[in-house]
């Protein structure tokens, strides 16, 4: 994930940016050798920064012909709160964007708690971890105290290995992810890797595709993030959208500059419309200029209500669509479980435990 403010890559991101540009060839050449596994926790809707960041790169993948899985991973929704919500509205919220952004029939799209297999399969990679590796997971770390002191729940600790049961599951051998996402992806070849040498090959190893996926900020100036409450999300009205970019912060300086380090609040906004017009947030700029913050807001609010406008009618459409809606993800939950089963009979073969 590039980030506005420029920091350094470690040797690992380093390595995985190469990778993934000889994976972006070997895809265009074959991509029928491809599967991906992505998804999202179902803990709200889908805003600006995952249609132009997660969305549209799985979108971009369908496109070219790889097979995907997406996975509502509703059990992962516990690992920092006690209650779950509105679970089902969430679930169905999510499937409304994901169809209205265009991931198709092909796609399987499906629930955790539907596919009892994937769970299954926590137990004996459960076995191949050690509770220090666990605990040095740096994700689970910035998750957990982000949580504000409450106490590590055993789920927590643990969810990088049910999210390595999604993926090898399936058998996707590609997980698209942003940065924070790499160590699970770390986890899940660890767990493949050591599984196959203590029962034979079974399962295997993904690589990560890492996506450039533009950072926007959400209308405080923090990150946008579905439970911050700062976030233009795909399904809110056009009216909605304007007055929240116009209650976002900007700064005091009139004249309009894209400078992402010293002035990231104005540049995310120029940023986003620049994203939806098409252009580069450099060219923008200056043609906003001496029009100052209300200026730019103008611009960003029709800007994204103009391009979000057909996501937003098919979205509409969706939602009147209620049988169709829940019968995909009832086929996706069919796809998932028959593939589910068969990994774990393998699993359990490898292990011995075919009886
Ligand atoms: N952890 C992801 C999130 O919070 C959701 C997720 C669950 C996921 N299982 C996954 C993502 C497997 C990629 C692969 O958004």
């Amino acid at each position: 994930m590039s980030t506005l403010t420029a920091s350094a890559p470690t040797a690992s991101v380093r390595g995985a940016q190469q990778r993934s540009a000889d994976l972006e060839r070997e895809i265009a050449a074959d991509p029928g050798l491809f599967r991906i596994l992505t998804g999202d926790r179902p803990t709200g809707p889908l805003h600006l920064g995952h249609h132009f960041g997660t969305l549209a790169n799985r979108v971009r993948l369908q496109a070219a012909g790889v097979e995907v899985f997406v996975i509502i991973a509703d059990y992962q929704v516990i690992t920092d709160r006690d209650v779950a919500g509105d679970l089902r509205g969430n679930v169905r919220e999510l499937l409304l964007d994901y169809l209205a952004a265009g991931i198709d029939t092909w796609a399987t799209i499906f629930t955790h708690s539907a596919v009892p297999a994937l769970n299954h399969l926590m137990l004996p990679f459960l076995s191949l971890m050690s509770v220090a590796e666990l605990q040095r997971n740096p994700t689970v770390k910035a998750e957990t105290a982000a949580t504000g002191g409450r106490g590590m729940s055993g789920l927590m600790l643990t969810y990088p290995v049910h999210q390595a049961a999604d993926i090898l599951f399936c058998g996707a051998n590609l997980m698209p992810v942003g940065q924070d996402q790499l160590p699970h992806l770390e986890t899940t070849r660890l767990i493949a890797r050591r599984f196959n040498e203590r029962y034979g090959a079974v399962l295997s190893e993904p690589e990560a595709l890492l996506s450039a996926a533009p950072l926007l900020l959400g209308t405080d100036g923090a990150k946008m993030s579905k439970s911050a409450g700062n976030a233009i999300s795909l399904r809110a009205s056009e009216d909605e959208t304007a007055r929240l970019i116009r209650s976002a912060k900007t700064d005091a300086e009139r004249h309009i500059t894209y400078d992402p380090v010293h002035r990231p609040e104005v540049s995310s906004l120029l940023l986003t419309a620049a994203l939806c017009l098409g252009v580069t947030p450099e060219s923008l700029a200056p043609e906003i200029g001496d029009a100052g913050s209300a200026g730019l807001k103008r611009v960003v609010t029709e800007a994204v209500n103009e391009h979000l406008r057909p996501l937003r009618a098919r979205r509409a459409e969706l939602a009147d669509a209620d049988d169709y809606l829940w019968d995909r993800l009832r086929r996706g939950n069919e796809r998932a479980n028959q593939v589910a089963d068969r990994t774990l009979q393998a699993v359990r073969e490898a292990m011995g435990m075919n009886y």
